[in-house]
This record gives structure tokens, sequence and C-alpha cells, in this order.
């Protein structure tokens, strides 16, 4: 099976640069997100970077001309019925996400596969709520999608091989590097990022350095590209926050505890860049 069609679940920084690089690899892709404003912010997020690699030129005014055509946008699950593929980029919630995957598994066709970018949920368990579980599977891509090379595919327990291989295909079109990966909390890269962000945060609880002294030093004794706690706001706190708990509860382990910092952060409202404030303050 070859992905022609796609519909991207959530216009969010994830979902809309997924969305990107699905349409400059050909494929057409309807991003659907709960509000039309929603959507159409997540699209002028999509035209202004196309814009830049135009100004870079990186493509010419034709070609960016041609990726913006093969966007649609979409507030309505039932534009999912001719897609070969559903990625879901929903806000990092079980039950959410579950709900997504109740409806969509009644509207698309048998033979589509519906895929979650989640950053730790079980796809296993995601997959239960289906009466297709081959067909589901995690495509996990990092922040900014367009920029990182990296999916983790997740298998869960009764995701077929085919499927596997569908997605190791769409990743080698949409020029990514991409590595299987079993079901199990937060699969790889952010069992162990988060393991080192949540140190990052213990450091300046404890007071033993602080917020810029930390990310200085990871950038510059580790050769991290920015430091633990911008990439944490970078990310959002609340997503970290979610990655912790499913990772903390899936393994039990006190290793996994989270800072009380981050709750409070997440409390409070901080959530990192796209709320003006997380470790840092953006406004
Ligand atoms: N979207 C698209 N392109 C972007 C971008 C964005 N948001 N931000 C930067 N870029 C591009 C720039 O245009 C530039 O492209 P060029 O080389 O063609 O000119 C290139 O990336 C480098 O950008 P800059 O020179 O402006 O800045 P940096 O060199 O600092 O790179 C960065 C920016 C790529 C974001 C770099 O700081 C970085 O790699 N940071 C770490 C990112 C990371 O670790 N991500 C993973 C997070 S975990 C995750 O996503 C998992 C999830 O489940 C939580």
């Amino acid at each position: 099976m070859t992905i022609k069609k796609a519909m991207v679940i959530g216009s969010g920084q994830m979902g809309s640069g997924i969305a990107q690089v699905l349409a400059q690899s050909d494929i057409e892709v309807i991003l659907n997100d709960i509000r039309q404003e929603f959507v159409e912010k997540g699209f002028a997020k999509i035209k202004k970077q196309v814009e830049r690699l135009v100004e870079k030129e990186k493509i010419t005014a034709s070609d960016k001309d041609t990726i913006l055509g093969n966007i649609s946008l979409s507030t309505d699950y039932q534009d999912a019925k001719d897609v070969d593929i559903v990625i879901e980029a929903a806000t990092e919630n079980k039950k959410i996400k579950l709900e997504i995957f109740r409806q969509l598994d009644e509207i698309t066709k048998p033979e589509a596969i519906l895929a979650s970018n989640t950053s730790s949920l079980s796809i296993t368990s995601i997959a239960a709520v289906t009466q297709r579980p081959e067909q589901v599977v995690g495509m996990h891509f990092f922040n900014p999608v367009p920029v990182m090379k990296l999916v983790e595919i997740v298998s869960g327990l009764r995701t077929s091989d085919e499927t596997r291989k569908v997605i190791a295909d769409l990743a080698e079109t949409m020029k990514k590097v991409s590595i299987d990966v079993k079901d199990s909390p937060a699969f790889v890269v952010n069992r162990i990022l988060m393991s080192m962000i949540g140190e990052a945060m213990f450091t300046v609880y404890e007071g033993i350095a602080t917020v810029e002294e930390v990310d200085e030093a990871m950038r510059l004794g580790a050769n991290m590209p920015m430091g633990p706690l911008q990439l944490a706001d970078f990310v959002g706190l609340d997503v970290c926050l979610a990655v912790f708990e499913v990772i903390y509860q899936g393994f039990g382990d006190s290793k996994y505890r989270i800072c009380p910092l981050l709750r409070q952060y997440v409390e409070a409202g901080w959530l990192g860049k796209k709320t003006g404030r997380g470790f840092y303050n953006y406004e």
C-alpha cells in the first residue's frame, strides 16, 4: 500500500509540522482540528515556513504553490472517509486520543492505517478501541518536525508487520530516518530525553545551579543545541509532564520521580514558549 492521501489530526506545532512534510512529499493532506481558527493558524504557520524555504532558495515559488495546494483544511472527521492514513497529533491526553481513534475507526475505509504521534502512550491500548488493531501504529515525530530527522515506528502488541512496513516507506518518502520500537512507556527517545530533562529540573530545584547555568553547562559541556530547560519550554511543559506521568506510572520506579517544580509551573499555566512563560520568560 502506498500512501497518497492523509489526514493529520491536530494543527499544533507537531500536527502542522507533520502536515507540512507530508505536503512537501507530494502527499495530499487534510489538516484537521476542532475549530476553524485552529486549522487556519496551523496553515498560516506552514505557509510561513514554506515561504522561508523559497527565500532560502531551497524550493521555487512554483514548488511552494504545489506544496500549499496539497493541503486542505477540515474540522470534520467525515472528511477522512477516503484517506489512506490518519496521523493523530492531538493533545497528549489518553481519553481524547481514544475517542478520536474510536470515531475514525468507524469513518475511515477498512484498509486505512490509523497512526498516532503520541509521545508516550501505549499504542496497544489505543489500538484496542478499534476494530483494526493490526493497522494501528505509533508514528512518532520530533519537534521541529521539518528539521528533526527521526521517526520512531511503534508497534503495539497487535500491529502487523505490513503496517509497520507501510509506515517505514512513508517515513522514507518524508526523508526521515525511522527506527522500530516496541510499545513501552515513552518508547526510546522520550524515555531517555525526559529522564535527562527531569534531572535538569531537579538540579535547579535543589539550588545546585540556575536555569541559565544548567542550560549553558549542557550546551557547552554536552554539546546540546539547546539546554534541557530551554528544550522543555520548547516542547511544552504540559507535554513534558504528560510524558513523565506515563513513564513514572508505566515503570513504577522512583528513579522517574517527577520534579515538583514542573507540576507547579504547569499548575500556574506556565507551559513554556507557547504561553510566554516557562523556565524562561518570553514576554
Ligand atoms: N520549523 C522549521 N524549521 C526550523 C524551525 C522550526 N520550528 N526552527 C529552526 N528551523 C530551521 C531553520 O530554518 C534552519 O534551517 P537552515 O539551516 O535551512 O537555515 C535550521 O532549522 C537551524 O535553525 P537556526 O539556525 O535558527 O537555529 P538552531 O541552529 O539553534 O536550530 C533547532 C534550531 C533545530 C530547533 C535546534 O536548536 C535543535 O535541534 N534543538 C533541539 C530540538 C530537539 O531536541 N527536539 C526534540 C524535542 S523532543 C520531541 O519533540 C518529542 C516529543 O514527543 C516531546
